[in-house]
């Protein structure tokens, strides 16, 4: 079977915090396809991380996508303020929301392409309806709230199954990312169940700048 060439996606999250802007830079010279930033509101999950203005302050150091995942709720709220702080992606939880498909569509009104986040425990039913809707879908191989987490394995059967899902019904440039505790050997396992972004934070930041070309390219071998 002919594979895509994954995209590699860091989350930022595992960067040095004092020099995001210098670290943005790094990774996109590193040869990362996305920029990964995980919005935590201390809600919905039990962390606290980057607003819209620090997107805003970071879109100018890198020319790739600007991937943005949204662990906060209500989510509706905050939508249009990423996308004018330069997302370019935004990908949503369920659960984050009364009105998914209200939301998803309001993403894409914004002009950004849209996601669905799917926590360990959320099935993939919760997609069903709004196949139609979205461009991404991704697979939580941790529980959100925290980097540096063990993947967990159970999810590489959810991958497999969203593969089959999305081929069935000719979706296949629907974007399959994971997301949580991807290393160059889980990121394996990840890419034969069918997935085709991976997002990693400490498996990509770690050792340095001098490091992150390695470490990615790492990651797609
Ligand atoms: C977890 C975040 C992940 C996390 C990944 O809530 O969504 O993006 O930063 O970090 P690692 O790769 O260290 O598990
Ligand atoms: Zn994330």
């Amino acid at each position: 079977m002919t594979r895509q060439r994954p995209l590699i996606c860091p989350s930022i999250l595992a960067s040095d915090f004092a020099r995001l802007g210098e670290e943005v830079a790094a990774i996109e010279q590193a040869g990362a396809d996305w920029v990964h930033v995980d919005v935590m509101d201390g809600q919905f999950v039990p962390n606290l991380t980057i607003g819209p203005d620090v997107v805003k302050a970071l879109r100018p150091h890198a020319t790739i996508p600007f991937d943005v995942h949204l662990m906060c709720a209500p989510v509706d709220t905050w939508v249009e303020a990423f996308r004018t702080a330069g997302a370019d992606w935004m990908t949503v939880h369920p659960e984050s929301g009364p009105h998914l498909h209200r939301t998803l569509r309001r993403i894409r009104e914004l002009g950004a392409k849209a996601g669905v986040a799917l926590n360990p425990a959320t099935p993939v039913e919760a997609v069903d309806w709004v196949l139609g809707d979205l461009d991404l879908i991704l697979i939580m191989s941790v529980n959100p709230g925290f980097g540096g987490q063990s993947f967990l394995s159970s999810q590489l059967k959810k991958i497999e199954r969203v593969r089959a899902r999305l081929d069935a019904e000719g979706l296949s440039e629907v974007v399959l990312q994971v997301d949580g505790g991807v290393t160059a050997e889980t990121a394996r396992a990840c890419l034969d169940a069918g997935a085709t972004a991976l997002v990693a934070g400490t498996a990509v930041f770690k050792g340095g700048p001098e490091a992150y070309a390695r470490n990615i390219s790492g990651l797609r071998s």
